[in-house]
């Protein structure tokens, strides 16, 4: 039979859910059962899903379609509840990343999922990367580094109410740098690290160079119980732009770019391919051989990881005698960032032991 699948927070973010939704339904994979959202949203020319049942509450949805799998894509600290009524009501689900907000939520879900005999595929599309699969099968050993320089420009932190926010109503958020718009390398990377890699302690440098709750500049080393080290400089206020890079043991790994580049070899390349993690849970359901990409139980270190950034003490704010206007305007820059991000992650060191000096000593957090 045709699965039915329903998505619960269709604009935002949903737009690309809404894409690919068309896509599979023109393509006989699957019925849209319908689409909820708390606020009207645009329509899409290139998603246009004229007829199918509209609500504003998920559970009105649940209830009326009983859809077979459900895309949750709402904000991260609505996530659990949804999750749950959907679960209940028979549905599998692709639920957007960050997928929980602790450990305790990440257990709650895993019993859940377990209980009812469904299915959860978190939605970190990058482990759907065939350059990372590569990586992977190449196993390179060492120390692991993840920087990334980007751009936000002020106005992105009024994109959503939870925007630059560390908590909403008393309920974590996640939306920091490394939390949200690098999550996917931190992600990959600690694919790249393995299931064995068991984080001891966390060593957080965390920054803002704006009037926000949350960092946007963050440098992190997790160091695990056998004494193996990822250590992360990122950056969201940078003129230069530098693509996410995982850098191990002679390999590096672009992130969003799936560029890669093996042991031995001298420059990187394209792997082209990504599977889609809706169409991978839809192969999964129809032959359960197929392995599931992203599933809950491979998110639940970056989950503790994330957790714990979100609940340390607040990100220290650089000075403006430190900031540059952003050459484009919108906002400020931090000049040379571009270049400390990389520097901490091939070295290992973080900003206070580099001697930058905005730079406080790093945070010690045991897992
Ligand atoms: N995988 C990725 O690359 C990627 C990229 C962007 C966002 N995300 C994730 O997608 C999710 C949504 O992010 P966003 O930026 O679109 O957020 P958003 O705040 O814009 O919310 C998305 C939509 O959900 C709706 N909504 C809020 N609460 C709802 C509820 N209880 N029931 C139904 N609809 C509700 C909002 O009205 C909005 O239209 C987040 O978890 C975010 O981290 C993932």
């Amino acid at each position: 039979m045709t699965p039915r699948v329903a998505l619960i927070g269709a604009g935002g973010h949903g737009l690309s859910h809404r894409r690919v939704l068309s896509r599979l339904r023109d393509a006989g994979r699957i019925e849209v059962a319908g689409l909820c959202d708390r606020q009207p949203f645009a329509p899409d020319d290139a998603a246009s899903l004229d007829g199918v049942p509209f609500f504003t509450d998920h559970t009105a949805l649940l209830a009326a379609v009983r859809p077979d799998v459900v895309v949750i894509c709402t904000p991260p600290h609505t996530h659990l509840p949804i999750a749950l009524d959907a679960l209940a009501c028979g549905a599998d689900l692709l639920l957007e990343k960050p997928p929980v907000m602790s450990l305790d939520e990440h257990r709650r879900l895993t019993a859940a999922v377990a209980e009812s005999g469904r299915l959860c595929q978190v939605g970190f599309q990058a482990l759907g990367s065939a350059a990372l699969a590569r990586l992977v099968d190449a196993a390179p050993a060492g120390p692991i580094g993840v920087f990334g320089a980007w751009w936000r420009p002020d106005t992105y932190y009024r994109r959503a109410p939870w925007a630059g926010r560390r908590s909403v109503g008393g309920r974590p958020v996640f939306d920091g740098a490394l939390v949200n718009p690098f999550a996917h390398a931190l992600m990959q990377a600690l694919v790249v690290a393995g299931p064995g890699f068991r984080p001891r302690h966390l060593e957080l440098e965390a920054y803002r160079t704006r009037d926000i709750e949350t960092d946007d500049t963050t440098f992190l080393r997790v160091t695990a119980g056998d004494g193996r080290r990822i250590t992360v400089g990122v950056t969201l206020a940078s003129a230069v732009f530098l693509a996410g890079e995982i850098r191990v043991g002679g390999a590096a790994l672009e992130y969003p770019t799936d560029r890669l580049r093996l042991p031995g070899e001298e420059t990187s390349r394209e792997v082209p391919g990504r599977t889609g993690l809706l169409e991978n849970l839809l192969d999964h359901r129809a032959d359960p051989a197929v392995p599931l990409l992203a599933p809950l139980a491979r998110t639940a270190t970056f989950t503790a990881v994330g957790a714990a950034i979100v609940g340390s003490a607040p990100p220290i704010e650089i000075g403006s005698k430190w900031l540059v206007a952003h050459p484009e305007g919108g906002g400020s820059v931090l000049p040379g960032i571009d270049e400390l991000v990389r520097q901490v992650a091939t070295t290992g060191e973080l900003p206070s032991e580099l001697g930058a000096g905005w730079a406080s000593r790093a945070q010690l957090i045991p897992l």
